[in-house]
């Protein structure tokens, strides 16, 4: 098959991508989803925050982080004066691996298309990564979420910042000094945000 047989899908309203994305049967995890979880916020959002993919609880209400690491992820976005609503959130991959496995390459590569979409519809200024796969995949790189937390690497032709940060489920295993460095990285997300909206 070509790739004029088969060309990229482009989508040019959210019904359309949601509505393609709540039935996507392109990878495994379909077989094993209650349901797709894709995406939840304010469609006008400046700031997008993008973690790995959906838990057991997501899975369930169909909603992104709304387990303990969405519990922490909404008071790091209220300990920058924001409200989880002001924002849009959203996964790689849109259905739970099983037993919260990591997504597997394929998967993530059956699953871009609807994240490049969403955020070709959001057009955000900041876009913050959760973690090493949304950091790896959207910076295109290899380097580990560590060395890349807390630091803006210009995205998307210059139009907006890409800030790398821990996934909220490692602040909540690391603890302490963890938590301080993800408010750390929250108060970057503060500053950039404040200098695209001058
Ligand atoms: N972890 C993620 O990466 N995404 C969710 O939606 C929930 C937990």
């Amino acid at each position: 098959m070509s790739l004029l047989d088969d060309p990229a899908p482009t989508w040019s309203s959210w019904d359309d991508l949601e509505g393609d994305a709540l039935g996507c049967t392109k990878c495994a995890l379909a077989a094993g989803r209650t349901q797709v979880v894709f995406g939840f916020g304010d469609r006008n959002a400046d700031l997008v925050f993008v973690g790995e993919g959906p838990g057991a609880e997501e899975d369930r209400q169909g909603v992104p982080f709304v387990g303990r690491s969405g519990a922490l992820l909404t008071r790091l976005i209220e300990g920058i004066g924001m409200r989880r609503d002001d924002v849009y959130i959203c996964n790689v991959v849109k259905c739970r691996p099983p037993a919260n496995r990591d997504p597997l390459p394929g998967e993530i590569t059956s699953c871009r298309p609807y994240l490049e979409a969403q955020l070709d519809l959001l057009e955000p200024t900041v876009v913050v990564t959760l973690g090493n796969f949304a950091t790896k995949l959207l910076l295109d790189t290899r380097e580990g979420i560590t060395k890349l937390r807390g630091r803006e690497f210009p995205a998307r032709g210059g139009t907006a910042v890409l800030l790398p940060t821990l996934h909220p489920a490692a602040v909540l295993r690391g603890g302490g000094p963890t938590l301080a460095q993800a408010r750390a990285d929250f108060v970057v997300v503060k500053r950039a945000l404040a200098r695209a909206r001058a």
